[in-house]
């Protein structure tokens, strides 16, 4: 049995959010701040393991974790070493601030994890500041180097582009010259608390996009099952450029992720208008075949693509909410 939907899109690859809890206040995502719903308890353990025993026998060998920030779970290690124990689990992700980083990643590393993306919005500490609300710029640079010294093989730095803020290359490509990172930059998206940050700061990743081309810098081919990303290498860099660009042509119809929300919810798109409450059947592994005939019947009404070009944000009110 497979995840695959009306458009011949196959699912391989699980988002799960742990939490919404987030402790940076980055501009783009909670402009307003965080604003706790208090009906909402996260998923525990056993939950969890339910999800990921049920979604790895659909198929599912990537798991990411995410939230708000993953790593603020009191429980995390015992997370990842759950999620690990699964032999069909090859990669095992976080995207994450970085805050919790550098004490723990030899823990995380032990108990499974093997690919880190990490949020660096400006390689200048005062803009860094501007647009997370921390002062951590150094602190995440250490992270970065420590992420590469346990040997961690995956690891890729997400900045959000904001037009005349942080869309300078230069800075970038000194940086990665002889770093083997991957740092993507992700076309900001409007949801449904960041309707003005978007109208003052979105500005198109192909901007970028010409830039590389203009300097030497080849697509890399896209894998069978590869995401949405463009990647971009070049000879004389270790490190990799990615765009994400929702708003370019075509993003949807590689999409390869699913998504489940900290509070049991499969949600198909980012900007979807639904989501499928799957708490009630995360109880026992003895529901795990209604779980998968919940799953299926579900999957058929993943839409095409996301309407961002219509400004329909769909039921998501941040990325914090559902995990990016
Ligand atoms: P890989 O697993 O490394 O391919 O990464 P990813 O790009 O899916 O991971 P990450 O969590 O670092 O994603 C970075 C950001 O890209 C997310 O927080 C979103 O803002 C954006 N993004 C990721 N996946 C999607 C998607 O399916 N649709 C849209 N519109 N944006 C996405
Ligand atoms: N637009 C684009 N990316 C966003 N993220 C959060 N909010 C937005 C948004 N509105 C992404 C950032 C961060 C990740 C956790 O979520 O990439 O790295
Ligand atoms: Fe998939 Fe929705 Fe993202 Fe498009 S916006 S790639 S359909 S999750």
């Amino acid at each position: 049995m497979q995840l695959v939907d009306n458009y011949q899109r196959r699912f391989q690859y699980l988002r799960l959010s742990i939490t919404e809890l987030c402790n940076f206040q980055c501009q783009y995502c909670l402009p307003n701040g965080y604003r706790p719903n208090k009906t909402h308890t996260f998923l525990s353990l056993n939950e969890i393991d339910n999800v990921v025993s049920t979604f790895t026998e659909l198929g599912v060998h990537k798991i990411r974790l995410t939230g708000g920030e993953p790593t603020l779970r009191r429980d995390f290690v015992d997370i990842l070493s759950i999620i690990s124990s699964y032999s069909r689990v090859k990669e095992l992700a976080i995207t994450t601030n970085g805050s919790r980083l550098l004490k723990n990643i030899a823990h995380w590393q032990q108990a499974g994890l093997n690919a880190i993306n990490i949020s660096i919005d400006s390689l200048s500490p005062h803009l860094f500041k501007l647009i997370t609300g921390q002062d951590k710029l150094k602190e995440l640079m250490q992270c970065v180097e420590r992420s590469l010294e346990v040997g961690i093989k995956k690891v890729k730095i997400n900045t959000v582009l904001m037009k005349n803020m942080n869309d300078n290359l230069d800075d970038y490509l000194l940086w990665i010259k002889h770093r083997p990172v991957e740092l993507r930059f992700i076309e900001l998206m409007e949801t449904g608390d960041s309707n003005d940050v978007f109208k003052r700061y979105h500005t198109a990743g192909s901007i970028i996009e010409s830039q590389l081309i203009a300097q030497g810098w080849q697509l890399q081919p896209k894998m069978p099952l590869s995401g949405p990303a463009k990647v971009y290498v070049h000879n004389d860099y270790q490190g990799k450029i990615g765009l994400i660009m929702p708003y370019s042509k075509d993003f949807c119809k590689s999409c390869n992720r699913l998504r489940v929300s900290s509070v049991g919810k499969l949600h198909y798109c980012l900007f979807g208008d639904a989501a499928v409450d799957l708490r009630d059947l995360l109880v026992s592994p003895e529901q795990k075949t209604q779980l998968k005939t919940r799953i299926f019947a579900s999957l058929m009404i993943k839409p095409e693509k996301h309407l961002l070009h219509e400004h329909h944000v769909g039921i998501t009110p941040n990325l914090s909410y559902i995990g990016g």
